[in-house]
């Protein structure tokens, strides 16, 4: 019986260290020289997607772009109605779900498991290495602001040679189970990022 309990909690630590791999980015690349006309000139959905993977300081400039802060009293690169911060972004990729930390600019690790594949019903989804969701309160705002954040995403990825598309075809249910949101809470919408093929 002790050895169980030991096996036990043993399992149970070694569950809490593995989902506590929190990752601190890199601070984002303010340096892109491409004008705003420009990025507007060449934004558009792309279907080609390599399979390389997303560098964290790269990550950490798109997360910066769709939802960061950027003035010093916390407010962010998204106008928010009644200063609502109630969007949030969750990164899936080959190494699991992680939702963005804005204020620490930090990925907080949900699960250590793929599940890119909830996101492959179309082909040319096959490749990509990460999927960005939008999830909010189910008030009306949130919807809003999941727009703003994606748009400026897609201006990101035309800007640098980049590839993204704004998806609303996967299985939101399963999507929301795995994220396990509570109440009040629901998936919006999902985004695909990566590099051109
Ligand atoms: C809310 C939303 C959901 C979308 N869902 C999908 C999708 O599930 N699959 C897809 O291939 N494209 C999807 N798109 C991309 C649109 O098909 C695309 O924006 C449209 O064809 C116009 O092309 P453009 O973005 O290149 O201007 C979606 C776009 C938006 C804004």
């Amino acid at each position: 019986m002790k050895k169980l309990i030991g096996v036990t909690i043993m399992a149970g630590l070694i569950a809490t260290s593995a989902m506590a791999a929190d990752i601190k980015l890199p601070d984002p690349d303010k340096t892109n020289p491409t004008t705003l006309i420009s990025a507007l000139e060449n934004r558009h959905s792309d279907r080609e997607f390599s399979d390389k993977v997303i560098d964290n300081k790269t990550l950490s400039t798109i997360l910066w772009a769709a939802y960061g802060i950027n003035r010093a009293d916390g407010k962010r690169t998204i106008p928010t109605a009644m200063d609502k911060k109630d969007l949030n972004i969750y990164v899936f990729n080959k190494e699991g779900i992680w939702l963005y930390d804005a204020t620490t600019n930090s990925l907080k690790q949900q699960s250590n498991d793929n599940h890119l594949a909830l996101f492959q019903m179309q082909d040319y989804m096959k490749p990509v290495s990460t999927v960005l969701v939008y999830t909010g309160s189910t008030e009306d705002y949130a919807v809003m602001h999941a727009g703003s954040a994606y748009q400026n995403v897609e201006l990101y990825t035309a800007a640098n040679g980049m590839s993204s598309i704004v998806r609303g075809y996967f299985d939101h249910q399963k999507v929301q189970e795995v994220l396990n949101l509570p109440t009040g809470q629901r998936v919006i919408i999902s985004q695909a990022i990566g590099w051109k093929n």
